[in-house]
């Protein structure tokens, strides 16, 4: 198997560090966790991934909302670990608010984070991908991006513009031995679910076929298959992986 660099953006949150660990485990591949420059739990988690083994993990600070400094970040992977070769465009956060009390800093922080990012990252390793005629770029999606959620204007209009995204430049790059496709996750056991409020969310885990939340290793097992030679012949899906939730 040929060894690959993989960049996870939001790499050291609860899902980010699920395909971490898990594209780590793949002999001699170097895996890059993105987190935002001056992130306070950053040598912790490093720590925490040599300990459990993973020396073949780096951590690299860069603002992804942000273009300049997502080029910055991709400049030093380049110079210090090697091109990247799979990039999962993983990071994401919530504001959510029925839009009748959505501020316009909480529409646009996640526009900016949820669906500019995989322009801004994407931008700057896809040329390198194309010329050596290889690549797997994989996005978070969302249940929420197929079927919209009470409360997630933003979220949801993010999440289903991430999966247009994929789409649109599967086809651009389908013939350069690049595919690109999209993962919607239902609600994992993150602690960005755990955040929702309790009542809320017990309503949402009785709504789910299966009962339970997802465990964050379930969405890497997916996104690691479509990170490989095997998968080569998927481009600009959408799958999902949801507990039931949503059929489409
Ligand atoms: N559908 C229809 N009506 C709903 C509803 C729903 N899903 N949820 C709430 N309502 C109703 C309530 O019953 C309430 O009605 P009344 O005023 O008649 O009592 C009204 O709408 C207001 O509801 P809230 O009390 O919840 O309003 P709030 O302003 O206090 O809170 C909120 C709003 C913050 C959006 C809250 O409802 C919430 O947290 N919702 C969950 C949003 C969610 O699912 N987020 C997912 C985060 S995880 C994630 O995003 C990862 C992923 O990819 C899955």
């Amino acid at each position: 198997m040929t060894a690959r660099v993989a960049l996870v953006t939001g790499g050291m949150g609860g899902i980010g560090t699920a395909i971490c660990r898990r594209l780590a485990s793949a002999n001699g591949n170097a895996v890059v966790a993105n987190c935002l420059p001056g992130y306070a739990h950053k040598d912790a988690w490093l720590e925490q991934m040599r300990a459990e083994g993973f020396d073949n993990v780096h951590a690299a600070e860069g603002d992804v909302a942000d273009f300049e400094s997502s080029g910055e970040m991709v400049g030093r992977i380049d110079s210090e670990i090697g091109r990247v070769d799979i990039l999962i465009n993983n990071a994401g956060i919530v504001r959510d608010n029925t839009l009748h009390k959505m501020s316009p800093m909480d529409w646009t922080a996640v526009i900016n984070t949820n669906l500019n990012s995989a322009f801004n990252v994407t931008k700057h390793v896809l040329d390198s991908m194309c010329e050596r005629g290889w690549g797997r770029i994989v996005n978070l999606s969302s249940v929420n991006g197929q079927r919209g959620q009470f409360g997630q204007t933003n979220y949801s209009a993010a999440k289903a513009g991430i999966h247009g995204f994929a789409k649109a430049l599967a086809q651009e790059v389908v013939k350069k031995g690049v595919t690109v496709n999209s993962v919607s996750p239902g609600y994992v056991a993150t602690d960005l679910v755990r955040s929702i409020r309790k009542d809320v969310l017990e309503r949402i885990v009785a709504g789910i076929p299966m009962g339970r939340l997802a465990d964050p290793a379930e969405i890497a097992g997916l996104i690691a298959y479509l990170t490989s030679e095997e998968a080569g012949y998927i481009t600009g899906a959408n799958i999902a992986i949801n507990g039931g939730m949503y059929m489409s």
